[in-house]
């Protein structure tokens, strides 16, 4: 049976069953014709794991996902109290902030367009490089980054303490420790893997809701996991494999590869999840591509060939219908907006 399949579906992470799925479902263009067996192994694959998983080394608390709320829409952790992590991730823009390169807090653009913050919980390296392995290790750095935040640190524990109602907020986190930087990462991380995608079309599909997308966004998940080749670094529930890729995207930006030696991390980047991603663009590390099908454009014949080129990247034929499935399918990833509340901002 696997030899018969295209390539995209002999990797590991494709259970036999989806495979034998995928092919029946290529031959008649679309998945239900699968048997219900089949099915039911695909959406196993698909579906929404059911806990947040935190560190050991940073378990959850209520009262720390509480305090890292505040702090992380606190202008007052920028130089010039004007700019809060919230000012580029955005709750309403899917954690992004819908503009190809944000402005620092000193005005200037930054060099790499916003990431969406959903679903880090589940990440295990952070930022577009992959420069860090911790959540934790994500806070302090943008703070203190002159054309980010452009607050130094050895002021920041002193401007907190000079707000009154930090402090119950800060012993309710961390019992006699008082305000630390500690204390801040560890809290604003806590709060962060909290930030999940809401339920979305594509999920009620999942659980059983043939209804729930149309036909042109089935004929896009097949597209997707079989011709299209995105779930090769697209795959799973959460759309990422959490590894670095170079997508043939026009970039003077090392990326992974100023940090790795292997010549093919040359202008890789680390795989964003797809969910939410109608509600986010521009696209990419560059910002550079406005739309998803742009986006789609892209991977069907408007990448840069180059040694570091992916090796899952390449033409890929596709009709004009079959980039509309695409983007049907894409559409279907996004959810509702999630109410979300700003919290008050303690004086
Ligand atoms: C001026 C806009 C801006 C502000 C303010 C900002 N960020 Fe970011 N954030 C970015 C950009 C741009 C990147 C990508 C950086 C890179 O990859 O080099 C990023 C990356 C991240 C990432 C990595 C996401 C991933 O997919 O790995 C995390 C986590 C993060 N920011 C958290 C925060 C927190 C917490 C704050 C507040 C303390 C904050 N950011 C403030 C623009 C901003
Ligand atoms: C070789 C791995 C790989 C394949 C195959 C792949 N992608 Fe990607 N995708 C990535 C990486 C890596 C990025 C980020 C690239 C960058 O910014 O430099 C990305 C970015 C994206 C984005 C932008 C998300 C954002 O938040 O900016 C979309 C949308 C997307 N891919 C959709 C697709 C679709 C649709 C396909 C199939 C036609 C596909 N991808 C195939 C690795 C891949």
């Amino acid at each position: 049976m696997r030899a018969h399949l295209p390539r995209v579906l002999s990797g590991r992470a494709f259970p036999l069953a989806l495979a034998v799925l995928i092919a029946a479902a290529t031959a008649l263009a679309l998945p239900s014709l699968a048997d219900a067996a089949d099915l039911a192994a695909m959406k196993e694959r698909y579906r929404r794991p059911a806990e947040i998983p935190f560190p050991r080394y940073n378990p959850f608390s209520a009262e720390k996902a509480d305090l890292g709320r505040v702090l992380f829409f606190d202008s007052r952790l920028s130089g010039s109290n004007q700019m809060a992590c919230a000012s580029c991730h955005q709750p309403a823009r899917a954690w992004s902030d819908g503009r190809a390169k944000s402005l620092g807090d000193a005005g200037e653009a930054l060099r790499r367009h916003t990431p969406t913050l959903l679903n880090l919980a589940w990440s295990g390296r952070f930022t577009w490089d992959g420069r860090a392995d911790a959540l934790e290790g994500v806070v302090l750095g943008p703070i203190q980054d002159p054309h980010e935040m452009n607050q130094p640190l050895d002021a920041l524990v002193g401007k907190l303490t000079a707000v009154a109602g930090y402090r119950p907020l800060f012993e309710a986190a961390f019992p006699g420790q008082g305000i630390t930087l500690d204390g801040i990462a560890q809290a604003v991380a806590t709060f962060e893997r909290t930030v999940v995608s809401g339920s979305a079309p594509f999920d009620r599909w999942i659980e059983g809701d043939e209804a729930a997308i149309g036909e042109a966004a089935k004929a896009g998940f097949v597209l997707f996991n079989t011709k299209a080749n995105c779930a090769a670094c697209h795959g799973g529930w959460n759309f990422t494999d959490g590894r670095f890729h170079d997508i043939g995207l026009a970039t003077d930006d090392a990326g992974r590869g100023a940090r790795d030696p292997d010549a093919r991390m040359r202008f890789a980047f680390k795989t964003p999840t797809l969910r939410d991603v109608a509600r986010r663009g521009p696209y990419m590390h560059t910002g550079g591509l406005a739309t998803l099908a742009q986006v789609v454009d892209h991977y069907d014949s408007g990448f840069i060939a180059r040694p570091s080129l992916d090796h899952e990247i390449r033409p890929l034929g596709l009709a004009d219908q079959e980039k509309v499935n695409l983007v049907e399918f894409l559409a279907v990833l996004t959810g509702d907006p999630k109410p979300f509340s700003v919290p008050a901002i303690p004086q």
